[in-house]
């Protein structure tokens, strides 16, 4: 059944989210995209459904006139007539359908459009072809870091010196109702860049703080592969191998050859973040509500981290990130995932976050500092050598006791 919006006047709090932040492209008329229902940290949106309509209009795919309907999205109205997008993380429904991460966007009249977003319009003209067109991406920052991300070695950590230059890509494939940064992670309003733009930015930024590495983070960077390969090559153009480049990914999209294609194009620093173990905490955690998606994206999670750590422990420095709030995993839990990074290797670097109030889980509390290093001393007893805590003092490493 086709759904649309309509504002809960009871919830809606006025803070100006949908205005400057995850925006509308149909104000007048709701086209049913789902992405203010979606994005509005006071969930101020519910979903009614949507008159049926048998109006039309006229699209040109690839030059062939083709009847679609009206009142929809470009990407939903092109499904009507069996359209797929033939790349991997390039179909919307597997991506962040918001706005921000631009995979999903197609040639419309020449000019890269977002379709999951965008509405149908009479007469356009839509390339199935991205040969001519650069892909673009929303990016915040970049900024300089004192801290870094999941695979930030923890030895290069010392609070004085910025260690990387950082950007965050805007859009995810999870909805995590406690998401820590949301207004990065819904951003469909920022003007996009291309690869070699951000790359340049990056590249800048490091050179004026002098860091260590480079860093992209999100949202979630994996969505659009051709954006995020492209932009590591070029930032490999840009920079030596001794500068670290490190991708923060939450690992769900990444395949064998997607991780491949990342080193060859210069990624040599991998964070990858199951965050639990469990389907059950996975799905309240991402807020992803079918549990055989959710399980496949925990797996694909974990074993992506094992192959990079099998294939590439000589070229790749890789990060597992776990997270802990006791509103969301037990310490029960916390000692099957230690076992589970132990059985991948005893050495590699474990970053636990300490999840904080945040967008829809206003309600949670940031675990305490003498929480966070229990949850240390229980990983360290599963074997790990290299465990990092993230606390309200600052991230407590390998070097410091947890007791
Ligand atoms: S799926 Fe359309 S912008 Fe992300």
């Amino acid at each position: 059944m086709a759904l649309k919006v309509r504002v809960d006047k009871e919830k809606c709090r006025s803070c100006g989210f949908c205005r400057s932040v995850n925006v509308c492209f149909s104000p007048k008329l709701c086209v049913g995209c789902l992405a203010c229902y979606r994005a509005c940290p006071f969930e101020a949106r519910e979903l009614v459904p949507a008159v049926k309509s048998d109006v039309t209009v006229t699209v040109f795919l690839d030059d062939v006139p083709l009847k679609v309907p009206s009142n929809t999205t470009i990407a939903d109205a092109l499904q009507t007539v069996g359209f797929r997008f033939n790349k991997p993380g390039r179909e919307p429904s597997l991506a962040c359908r918001t706005g921000g991460c631009w995979s999903c966007a197609l040639p419309v009249d020449g000019r890269l459009e977002r379709t999951c977003v965008t509405p149908v319009r009479n007469g356009i003209r839509i390339s199935t072809s991205l040969l001519d067109l650069e892909p673009l991406r929303i990016v915040h920052g970049p900024e300089p870091h004192l801290v870094g991300g999941k695979a930030t070695p923890w030895w290069e950590v010392d609070y004085v010196h910025y260690v990387e230059a950082a950007i965050w890509t805007a859009g995810c494939n999870l909805s995590c109702p406690q998401c820590q940064n949301f207004t990065v992670t819904y951003d469909n309003s920022s003007p996009p860049l291309k690869p070699r733009e951000a790359a340049r930015l990056l590249a800048a930024c490091h050179n004026l703080y002098r860091t260590r590495g480079v860093a992209v983070s999100g949202g979630e960077p994996t969505l659009n592969r051709l954006w995020l390969c492209s932009f590591f090559r070029e930032l490999s153009k840009l920079l030596p191998p001794r500068v670290r480049k490190h991708l923060d990914s939450n690992g769900t999209i990444l395949s064998r050859d997607y991780v491949d294609e990342l080193v060859e194009n210069g990624c040599n620093n991998i964070g990858v973040e199951p965050k639990c173990v469990s389907v059950t905490s996975y799905m309240k955690i991402t807020g992803l509500r079918d549990e055989e998606f959710a399980s496949r994206y925990l797996e694909n999670a974990w074993r992506i981290a094992q192959y990079i750590y099998e294939n590439y422990r000589d070229r790749v420095y890789l990060g597992i990130g776990l997270v802990y709030n006791p509103r969301l995993v037990s310490l029960e839990e916390i000692a099957d995932a230690g076992t589970r990074v132990a059985s991948i290797g005893d050495d590699v670097q474990v970053t636990v976050l300490d999840y904080f109030p945040a967008f829809r889980r206003r309600d949670i509390e940031r675990p305490s500092f003498a929480e966070m290093l229990k949850v240390k001393k229980i990983l360290e007893a599963q074997g790990l050598k290299t465990v990092i805590v993230q606390t309200s003092r600052g991230r407590i490493g390998p070097g410091e006791k947890a007791d």
